[in-house]
């Protein structure tokens, strides 16, 4: 492989990553969420790069942009993802894929996601003239990895892998269901590609918007089970552990599982001015009671976070009982079996709330995953190439979601943890060092080397 300015390519990344977090749904802090604005806008810069980097580009229906190397031993980037499905298993059209995602938090920082994206792009650009990997690199920007607008993780990348059900789409905010925002999707690529194909003007828009499909079927994935040799996601760790221990990077061992509830507190609106105190049934004060508790769930089992994250109050007026409350639960632990059981006894707590207060209570699972081992093979290789790296091969679990939790189900999955300057992510001040960057993009493309060397033998290519 030619010499490599590992430093350029930091800086660049570096330098991506700002110009990234300019893109914003909310002006004065860094928001992006499905398929709105600025994630149309933030997802055709990155296009741009991947496009620079010699990467075909598609996005698919749910937003996910995702950039193809040229096979170059067939000497052709002309190849459609169809094409590739139907030669199916065991050609030379089997690829390996790199990514993260691209939505963010509310006030997000700027590394969460755009990171591994970004310097997945910055590999693809180092291999694609050079080292001979026996597969194709592929890399992705999902769309929805936090689930802010549905409350649902990972959206993005269940789409992408053809995970998502029919009764996904059902899932809604108070804006309306996943399945009417793909719809609206949908109608705007007619219309877009219509105002393309036949020349027309915007101001003929909505005649054309008439023709567009009433109807959603949700599409297969992008990719597929055998098609895939591997996943790798480089991450911002989110927490303080490589900092604690003056390491740039470590690589992650497992997953933790999380279930994501929504509560509905009712009660009853009444006059705060007049109402005894004993005589009201406020939501408010069963929900608030409930949040501390998910506090002592957190001492009863170790190891385990629970967070009352979203809140809305209605009628969320300041002189008026509050009589209903809607609010999230977010239940996290490395072992199932201890998230299940903190989930039963949280669950009878809320119960008891609810009766001594008086009030009407619902809860909905709104998603569920379980916790994920990362590829031993991969967990051994990263810390080899972390090793050689930087000097030491320190490895850990994620208390986080990541999009490598749905790839694992279709491919072998690992993932790389990048030190964050205080901890601190969700957070506008997350901060990530340009020197840290670099020591990552060296490890990844050390562990890729080591990857496709063992892949050229068991392909046999
Ligand atoms: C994503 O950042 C998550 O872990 O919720
Ligand atoms: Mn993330
Ligand atoms: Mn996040």
């Amino acid at each position: 492989m030619a010499t490599i300015d590992w430093k350029a390519r930091a800086e660049r990344v570096s330098q991506r990553l700002e110009r990234l977090a300019e893109i914003t749904d909310e002006p004065g802090k860094l928001t992006r969420t499905l398929l709105s604005p600025a994630m149309v806008e933030a997802t055709r810069l990155v296009d741009g790069w991947m496009q620079e980097a010699g990467l075909q580009t598609s996005t698919d229906f749910i937003g996910n942009l995702v950039g193809r190397a040229p096979d170059l031993r067939q000497g052709s980037i002309s190849q459609t993802p169809d094409v590739e499905r139907s030669r199916g298993r065991g050609t030379k059209r089997r690829r390996f894929l790199i990514g993260s995602h691209l939505d963010t938090v509310r006030d997000a920082g700027r590394f969460d996601g755009g990171l591994g994206v970004v310097l997945g792009i910055e590999i693809a650009d180092i291999f694609r003239s050079g080292f001979d990997l026996p597969f194709a690199l592929m890399i992705a920007g999902f769309s929805d990895e936090e689930g802010v607008s549905f409350q649902t993780a990972y959206l993005g990348s269940r789409a992408f892998c053809g995970l998502l059900r029919p009764e996904d789409l059902e899932v809604s905010n108070r804006e309306g269901s996943l399945r009417q925002l793909l719809m609206d999707a949908q109608a705007r690529r007619v219309v877009s590609s219509a105002i393309v194909r036949l020349g027309r003007t915007t101001a003929e828009v909505p005649q054309i918007e008439m023709k567009a499909e009433p109807e959603f079927r949700l599409p297969r994935g992008t990719v597929y089970r055998d098609q895939l040799v591997g996943y790798f996601e480089v991450h911002i760790e989110q927490g303080p552990i490589l900092e604690d221990r003056n390491l740039p990077v470590g690589v992650v061992t497992a997953i933790a599982g999380q279930s994501r509830f929504r509560f509905n507190w009712n009660g009853k609106a009444a006059h705060a001015g007049t109402t005894p105190v004993a005589l009201r049934k406020d939501a408010l004060l069963g929900a608030a009671r409930f949040a501390l508790q998910t506090e002592d769930a957190c001492s009863r089992f170790p190891g385990l976070v629970a967070t009352v994250g979203e809140l809305n109050v209605g009628p969320n007026v300041s002189n008026v009982v509050p009589a209903r409350v809607t609010h999230s639960l977010d239940v996290r632990h490395q072992e199932d079996s201890v998230r299940a059981a903190a989930i039963a006894w949280l669950c009878q707590e809320a119960d008891q709330i609810a009766a001594e207060r008086k009030l009407g209570l619902e809860r909905l699972l709104v998603q569920e995953t379980p916790s994920v081992v990362c590829d031993p093979d991969f967990i051994t290789r990263l810390a080899a190439a972390a090793k050689s790296v930087t000097g030491d091969s320190f490895q850990l679990p994620s208390g986080a979601g990541h999009d490598a939790v749905v790839l694992s189900q279709l491919c072998p999955a690992g993932m790389l943890f990048v030190r964050c300057r205080d901890g601190l992510s969700h957070h506008p001040d997350e901060f990530v060092e340009v020197d840290d960057i670099e020591l990552a993009l060296r490890t990844a493309v050390r562990f890729m080397e080591s990857f496709g060397r063992q892949a050229q033998k068991v392909i046999g290519e």
